[in-house]
Order: C-alpha cells, then sequence, then structure tokens
C-alpha cells in the first residue's frame, strides 16, 4: 500500500541553533532553493521557540519556500503554565504546523497519551497542522509488539477528535530506537509499519493523511525510504542542521515523487 501524496520533509532543530545560527541556516536553505527549486516537496522548518519569530522574518522577506513549525505547543488557551506557550501565540507569529507527541517530549516531558490527545485536539481546532509522532522504544520492538504499541498511540490520539479536524493531521512514525543514533529502521521495518499505520488511519477515515518516517534520515538512506519504504516525506533531526544534508534529502523526497507522477 503506498499513496501518491506530495512529499513533506520537515526539520527539526530540536534544542539547537540560537537565533543567529537559526537565521543563517533558514538564508542559506533559501538561496539553495532559489538556485535549485523543489517544487514537488513541501517543505517545514521547526526551530525552537525563542528563533521562530527570527525565522519567520527571513522565510517572510526572502521569499523562503517553506512553512514554520513549532516544535511542542500546550493544549491549554492560556493561564498558569510557567515555559509553555498556546497555540495563538504561535499562530500570531505565523506559524503553521506544529509536532505533538515527539517522543523526547513523551519521555522527558511527561507528555502521556491523555496530554497528547488534549494537544492534538487543541491544536487542529486552532487550525494548525498537527504533526502526530508515534513510534515503539527497543524493548517494544524486540517482543515483536510494535504494531500493537503504535495502534493504541494512534487510536488514543485520534479518538474523538472532530472529523473535520483530522484532515490537519499528519503522521510521523519515529522508532525511538532510531532516533539520533545512527541506526535506521530497514526498508521492510518501515515498510510495513507505514502500511500498518495506514490501514490504521483508514478506520478513522484518514487514508490520504501523510505518513512520514523519522530516525537517522540522512541524504544517503532518504530516496530508498522514499521509494520503498513507501513513505509520504520524513521528519528529520541531526541531519536538518546543515543546509546540505536537509537539502539532499528534500531533493531526493522531491525527485522521487517527480519520477512518480
Ligand atoms: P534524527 O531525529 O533524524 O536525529 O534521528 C529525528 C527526530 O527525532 O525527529
Amino acid at each position: 500500500m503506498s499513496t501518491t501524496n506530495r512529499p513533506l520533509v520537515i526539520g527539526n532543530w530540536k534544542m539547537n541553533l540560537d537565533f543567529v545560527e537559526s537565521v543563517h541556516l533558514a538564508q542559506q536553505i533559501g538561496v539553495m532553493l532559489k538556485v535549485k527549486p523543489t517544487e514537488h516537496a513541501d517543505v517545514v522548518l521547526v526551530p525552537p521557540f525563542v528563533d521562530i519569530r527570527s525565522v519567520t522574518s527571513v522565510v517572510t522577506s526572502e521569499r523562503v519556500p517553506v512553512a514554520v513549525g513549532a516544535q511542542h505547543v500546550n493544549a491549554h488557551d492560556n493561564g498558569a503554565h510557567t515555559g509553555e506557550v498556546s497555540t495563538s501565540m504561535l499562530k500570531r507569529l505565523g506559524v503553521e504546523w506544529v509536532l505533538v507527541g515527539h517522543s523526547e517530549r513523551r519521555s522527558m516531558y511527561a507528555m502521556n497519551d491523555a496530554v497528547v490527545a488534549a494537544t492534538l485536539r487543541a491544536s487542529t481546532k486552532s487550525t494548525l497542522h498537527a504533526v502526530l509522532c508515534v513510534g515503539e522504544d527497543g524493548l517494544v520492538r524486540d517482543d515483536a509488539d510494535q504494531e500493537a504499541f503504535v495502534e493504541a498511540q494512534l487510536e488514543s490520539a485520534l479518538h474523538g477528535l472532530d472529523e473535520s479536524l483530522r484532515p490537519l493531521v499528519t503522521v510521523a512514525y519515529e522508532p525511538i530506537w532510531a532516533i539520533g543514533t545512527g541506526v535506521t529502521a530497514t526498508l521492510e521495518e518501515v515498510s510495513a509499519m507505514t502500511n500498518f499505520i495506514r490501514r490504521v488511519l483508514t478506520r478513522f477515515s484518514m487514508p490520504a493523511s501523510r505518513v512520514l518516517y523519522g530516525g537517522s534520515v540522512n541524504a544517503e538512506n532518504a530516496a530508498s525510504l522514499m521509494g520503498e519504504g513507501g513513505v509520504d516525506g520524513f521528519l528529520v533531526g541531526g541531519a536538518s542542521l546543515k543546509a546540505e544534508s536537509f537539502l539532499a534529502i528534500v531533493r531526493a523526497a522531491n525527485d522521487c515523487y517527480a519520477g512518480k507522477r
């Protein structure tokens, strides 16, 4: 099962790059996209909160063909939530995308399934495009329980989400054991899980939602992950911190889609 969705490549900068470095990277990406456009792929840059304003300024003033996202958002509208930001604050900055339930948020910042579901609801209600991150750790994979695990994550996040908001959801499969480790899931593992996720999404009337892969994606493995892994794009961490390696991934996705059309 594969789709003909237009690819989406997201650069998650995590807690890297201060605002000066962020501006520099966004400008470099802008220049390189102008020299060699990739009109068959959607690109989203996801800087740390404190860099967002600077990055959206570069994107707007230099007409860089990318959207800007945030790495997290709080599900509440406002109030006593020290250290958090709201959907309306992000929207005011020109943010169009948000990552929801990245495994680092889940494991390090107590983001349980209920919080993920509430965050997904709040994000989509405010018309932000949400990237729902799911994926098992190494122990679950060792026990061959990854499908049940990911299914439970998807069901808990999507259950109760208004049908009209579901088109705003993209799913990113990110096996925790592949994140930042240099170990990429095999093409068979990626393709099996992507197909499985698509079947679950069909039950939620979301057969056309994009399914991304994340976990040590780089310029070398991107083309085969798209072609044989059957994903609709990537959520990229480490390799998104340099314009060359990030755009090589964007180009791989772009060319793969262009070749299919
Ligand atoms: P990585 O991170 O590409 O550095 O493995 C992916 C992610 O966490 O989104």
